[in-house]
């Protein structure tokens, strides 16, 4: 018989959304008349703006077409679509990332997992909690954490706690550790980091030789001119980090798939013994090996993204899901729940009324409201007593919500 990697024993019997799923698909199958709107997993409802839908019509024409037709495309992406990024993410921030330092993927949830196949099982490892559960996840299927405690935090891993408490910016690790995840604009909090915080982060992982995993997928719903939307835009950054992009949640890609990773040629790690290397080749290296590229159509309709057209269009949608946001805090705040993010994040984090526990207070709500959302201890520990509510869904369905919310606790 063959061997199991038995470090997948050692996870939740299932992930947190389909692990929803499956409650919500249970109720609504016991009451069919019910009509249950899903504020839970971060998908988005709006469609793909025109300009995009355009570029992947003319882009399907092209492949339609014997002398327009292309096959296998570079594995890393398409200049096209890589110099768009380098210039309109970056440069124009002031963040010196070249095309060459991006590698188009098919989503950041990916990248984020696969990035652990070039670095060591014996590195440390140190995340936020509550966390993004695919960043746990994947280190407990590689072989780098013990088991779980009760409390569902893994042996091995160094927890860093982001509460109302510390105003959920995690303090920096008590012990070395050689790998770090932040997410910012913050999922699951919504919370964002400042300059300030940022720069320590970079402080730290520069004096102790550690590399951050940076996930920027929400960082188009930044609305405050004052928070960075790169950990590039930070002095030194490039030497000690890794950033994830996607275009799920900005340009409603995530039915469509196309997001990118930036590793600079200026960060290394090291070998056992000891001899510095460039991360960039061996990303690179992996990326051929297990990776065909995105598809043409869908890389030219992330580049649409970046015509005047698409941007505007881009704001518009960024704009509808964060006056979603608006309401859903305000409304929240109106039945006296306390809540954070959902300024510069598509996520409203609540606190949950009462001292309900995060999954008494998901099948308060399912059952009686009708409403889903994601309980806070599903990212962690330390998200118990929290619960999220995303802010994807059409106006209808967020007003209809939170009238559904006051009545449940007002
Ligand atoms: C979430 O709800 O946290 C996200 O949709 C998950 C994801 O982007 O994979």
């Amino acid at each position: 018989m063959a061997r199991i990697n038995d470090n997948f024993l050692k996870l939740k019997a299932g992930y947190l959304f389909p692990e929803i799923a499956r409650r919500v698909n249970a109720f609504c199958e016991a009451n069919p008349s019910a009509n249950v709107i899903k504020l839970g997993i971060g998908d988005v409802t709006e469609p793909l703006p025109p300009a995009i839908v355009h570029a992947m019509h003319s882009a399907v024409d092209e492949m339609a077409n014997r002398d327009t037709f292309r096959g296998y495309g570079p594995e890393q992406g398409y200049a096209f679509l890589r110099d768009a990024i380098s210039e309109n993410d970056y440069k124009s921030r002031g963040a010196e990332i070249e095309s060459d330092e991006i590698f188009v993927s098919d989503g950041s949830k990916c990248d984020s997992g696969n990035i652990l196949d070039i670095f060591g099982t014996d590195n440390k490892v140190a995340i936020t909690d509550p966390v993004y559960p695919v960043y746990v996840d994947t280190n407990v299927m590689s072989g780098r954490t013990g088991k779980a405690g009760d409390n569902g935090r893994f042996e091995g891993l160094v927890y860093l706690p982001v509460t109302e408490e510390n105003n959920f910016v995690a303090a920096l690790p008590d012990q070395r550790v050689d790998l770090i995840y932040l997410c910012y604009p913050n999922n699951p909090t919504g919370t964002v980091a400042s300059r300030e915080t940022l720069q320590m982060w970079v402080d730290y992982a520069k004096t102790n030789d550690s590399i951050i995993f940076f996930d920027a997928a929400y960082e188009a719903f930044i609305t405050d001119d004052s928070i960075p939307h790169s950990i590039y835009e930070i002095e030194g950054a490039r030497d000690v980090a890794i950033e994830f992009r996607s275009f799920s949640k900005n340009a409603g890609f995530t039915g469509t798939r196309c997001a990118f990773t930036v590793v600079p040629k200026s960060l290394h790690g090291k070998t056992a013994t000891g001899e510095s290397k460039p991360i960039h080749a061996l990303w690179n290296r992996r990326h051929c090996t297990k990776f065909n590229g995105v598809s043409y159509p869908i890389q030219r309709s992330a580049a649409a993204a970046y015509s005047p057209e698409g941007k505007q269009q881009i704001a518009e949608l960024i704009k509808f899901y964060m006056t979603n946001a608006q309401l859903l805090r305000e409304g929240l705040e109106q039945a006296g729940i306390t809540v954070y993010g959902g300024v510069n994040a598509p996520y409203v984090w609540l606190k949950t009324p009462q001292g309900a526990s995060s999954w008494e207070f998901f099948d308060q709500l399912l059952e009686k409201s009708h409403l889903v959302g994601t309980p806070g201890s599903g990212f962690g520990a330390s998200g118990e007593g929290y619960f999220r509510l995303s802010a994807f869904n059409s106006r209808a369905n967020v007003e209809e919500a939170v009238k559904r919310v006051q009545l449940l606790v007002g």
